[in-house]
């Protein structure tokens, strides 16, 4: 399983591509990009961290959707599983899944930039920003891949392995215009894997998928379970 944003979207969290009215692209007159980007966390760690405060925020009130808690419950339900996601939210650990790839890191575990710990940090707002490394006492930064950042080591290479020996690959709620994580669907592809594709539109990596399902995750993926019996 590989979910974007898409798959949070009926939780009430802003998509970055598509998903009705609930993009967002610029905070405080800067655009995402320039804000959640290496170079701004470089010259300016205290505004990152005020606008990861925000996007925390708003995450404090939101619940996991039926998309999150079906994909939960396929964790048990199969004996070789891997859930890849692209999200920051940690919606899928809040509906249950265990076992989650997280491709671009997630947005309640800082990381300190003197000695590389990583650490919880759910407090919110922060109150003291940067947060402080609970091991070393240094400055630490969202745990997280800014634009313009490369993918944390390891992971991608799990995620690829499990593209690589799926029989099934399912990808929801993505716009498939981000890589590396667009090129996994293709991966699964190539070693021959049946790819299904569940989002409201059709997109990038539609034409790399065996079936399109046109709808809504919260929807569609409680209906493969009730399908299954
Ligand atoms: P996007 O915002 O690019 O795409 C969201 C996709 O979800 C679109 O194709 C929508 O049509 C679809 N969608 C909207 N509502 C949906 C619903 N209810 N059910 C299913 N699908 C729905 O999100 P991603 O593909 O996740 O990276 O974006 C990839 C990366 O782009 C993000 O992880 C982020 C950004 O740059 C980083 O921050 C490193």
């Amino acid at each position: 399983m590989l979910t974007g944003a898409g798959v949070s979207a009926e939780s009430g969290v802003p998509t970055f591509r598509g998903g009705g009215d609930t993009e967002i692209w610029t905070w405080r007159g800067k655009h995402i990009t320039e804000l959640s980007s290496a170079e701004m966390m470089a010259a300016d760690p205290k505004l990152v961290w005020e606008w990861f405060d925000y996007r925390r925020g708003m995450l404090t009130t939101i619940e996991p959707n039926p998309g999150h808690f079906a994909l939960a419950r396929w964790e048990h339900r199969f004996e070789d599983f891997a859930l890849i996601t692209q999200n920051i939210d940690d919606l899928h650990r809040a509906a249950g899944s265990m076992n989650v790839l997280e491709l671009h890191g997630n947005t309640w575990r800082a990381r300190c930039l003197g000695c590389a710990s990583t650490f919880e940090a759910r407090e919110c707002p922060l109150e003291e920003s940067p947060p402080r490394c609970l091991a070393c006492g240094g400055p630490a930064r969202p745990d997280v891949v800014l634009f313009g950042e490369l993918l944390p080591d390891g992971v991608f290479e799990r995620a690829e392995e499990a593209a690589g020996r799926a029989d099934l690959f399912f990808m929801i709620g993505t716009s498939g215009v981000v890589f590396p994580a667009a090129g996994l669907p293709r991966t699964a592809k190539r070693k021959r894997a049946r790819v299904i594709e569940v989002n409201p539109e059709m997109t990038d990596i539609s034409f790399i998928a065996d079936f399109t399902i046109l709808g809504k995750a919260g929807e569609v993926l409680p209906q493969f379970l009730k399908a299954r019996g």
